[in-house]
């Protein structure tokens, strides 16, 4: 397999304008070398399907075609099938959220759910607000739409809502088309909106009347703390993104959006001219899979494993890095978020890495600008915690290279020590 890189493209200059900023991450680059078997990724965000068992999915499938018939093998409505959405509602119920069947769409991940929101929302030039660093898909969802995006900074504790509350004041009533967050363990950061800011966070929103987008992919993977209420059950305005990438498997391609009514309205619209409807099939089978089978068990075994291996990693990070690396503590989902001394760029590091036979993410690849240079995500979810450890072993090596050197200069006064602002740690 080759890498996403075009050499040369007879119709250049031809596309939309918009698909210019549409950028590939950086490890796409380095798609061929990094998917060699001999490899440690702690890149990718992929849930460990290896866990799910087949016997249980074959189960689904069988019942799906044997009860579903025609039915899921025929176009379905644009909303989604609606016993699928009685397990939604089921879903949301169970973490908090009040919701019924028509008050969300079937969608093909959460990531349709991002692309459509953004056709919904977006003009060239409108403002949204999201977290710095955030979700690369996000951003790569609202670039074609050529928003102005202001990234606010995260702690331990998630977005900072008093810069948050600035920006806002700044921008003005309904200076932005809207705000989105990944409240719990963010992907890339790890943190955890606490439930003080999503309080304030929803207060400012009705102020200024922004809405805010609420993504979700990993709530029910919480390996320490207290459930924490989403921010769609404290507020039935927030369009909230749920998927069954992470308690199913993400080849199902199915999430979905919940959102007030006249919203949800412009979303269906929309999602008719993408695919007039998601695939009855994989919602039929997940209907049987989330009704005719053990997988609350599966989910809590998958949920052990990556505890175990959030684990590793910290521990791992513990042991190998140096002492003026600083890294978050996620409560649940996939990512632990890395910061170095300012000044240090981890995009050129990633290339070494590889050669060592590592990958993780360049931090910038979550800013839509350039930012997050000095700092990159490591991803524990799909790795054995031995691999994990060795990971990481090879990651420290690469870094104390760069670090001796960077020490040098701050001593011999070339260079100044990294402002400690710019480091996000729990
Ligand atoms: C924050 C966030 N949103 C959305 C998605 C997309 O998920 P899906 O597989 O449901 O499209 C992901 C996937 O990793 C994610 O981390």
């Amino acid at each position: 397999m080759g890498t996403a890189r075009v050499v040369f493209d007879r119709w250049d200059g031809r596309y939309a304008a918009a698909m210019a900023d549409v950028r590939f991450s950086a490890v796409r680059d380095l798609f061929a070398a990094a998917s060699r078997p001999d490899v440690i990724s702690l890149s990718g965000g992929m849930p460990d399907v290896r866990r799910v068992p087949h016997a249980l999915v074959e189960k689904a499938v069988r019942d799906a075609l044997r009860h579903d018939g025609a039915s899921a093998l025929q176009y379905g409505s644009s909303e989604g099938r609606r016993p699928l959405r009685s397990i939604i509602v089921g879903l949301m119920g169970e973490s908090g959220a009040r919701l019924s069947e028509d008050d969300l769409v079937v969608t093909s991940g959460a990531q349709q759910g991002l692309d459509l929101l953004a056709k919904v929302f977006l003009d060239p030039g409108d403002t949204v607000i999201c977290e710095g660093p955030t979700y690369v898909g996000a951003l790569q969802a609202f670039s074609v739409y050529r928003p102005r995006v202001e990234c606010i900074e995260c702690d331990g504790h998630g977005m900072r809502v008093d810069l948050l509350e600035e920006t806002l004041r700044r921008l003005g009533p309904r200076g932005a088309k809207f705000i989105y967050t990944i409240p719990n363990f963010q992907n890339p950061a790890g943190v955890t909106l606490s439930p003080e800011r999503r309080r304030r966070l929803l207060e400012l929103s009705r102020e200024y009347d922004v809405p805010v987008i609420e993504d979700d992919p990993y709530g029910r993977l919480r390996y320490e703390g207290g459930h924490i209420l989403p921010l769609r059950a404290l507020d039935p305005e927030v369009i909230y993104l749920g998927t069954f990438s992470k308690i199913f498997a993400p080849g199902l391609r199915l999430g979905w959006l919940a959102a007030p009514r006249p919203i949800l309205a412009k979303v269906l619209l929309a999602k008719q001219g993408a695919d007039l409807c998601g695939s009855s099939f994989t919602q039929a089978v997940a209907e049987r899979y989330m009704t005719g089978t053990a997988w609350r068990r599966v989910l809590a075994d998958l949920t052990r494993t990556y505890h175990e291996r959030r684990d590793a990693m910290l521990d791992a990070l513990a042991e190998h890095f140096p002492a003026d690396v600083t890294w978050t503590h996620p409560e649940g989902g996939f990512f632990v978020w890395v910061t170095l001394p300012g000044h240090l760029d981890t995009k050129p590091l990633l290339a070494e890495a590889v050669e060592r036979g590592v990958t993780f993410v360049p931090g910038s690849d979550f800013y839509p600008s350039g930012q997050g240079s000095n700092s990159l995500r490591l991803a524990f979810c799909y790795e054995e915690p031995a691999q994990i450890a060795e990971g990481v072993r090879r990651i420290a090596e690469v870094l104390e290279d760069k670090l001796a050197l960077y020490h040098a200069f701050v001593e011999a006064g070339v260079m100044p020590a990294a402002p400690a602002a710019s480091r996000l740690e729990a």
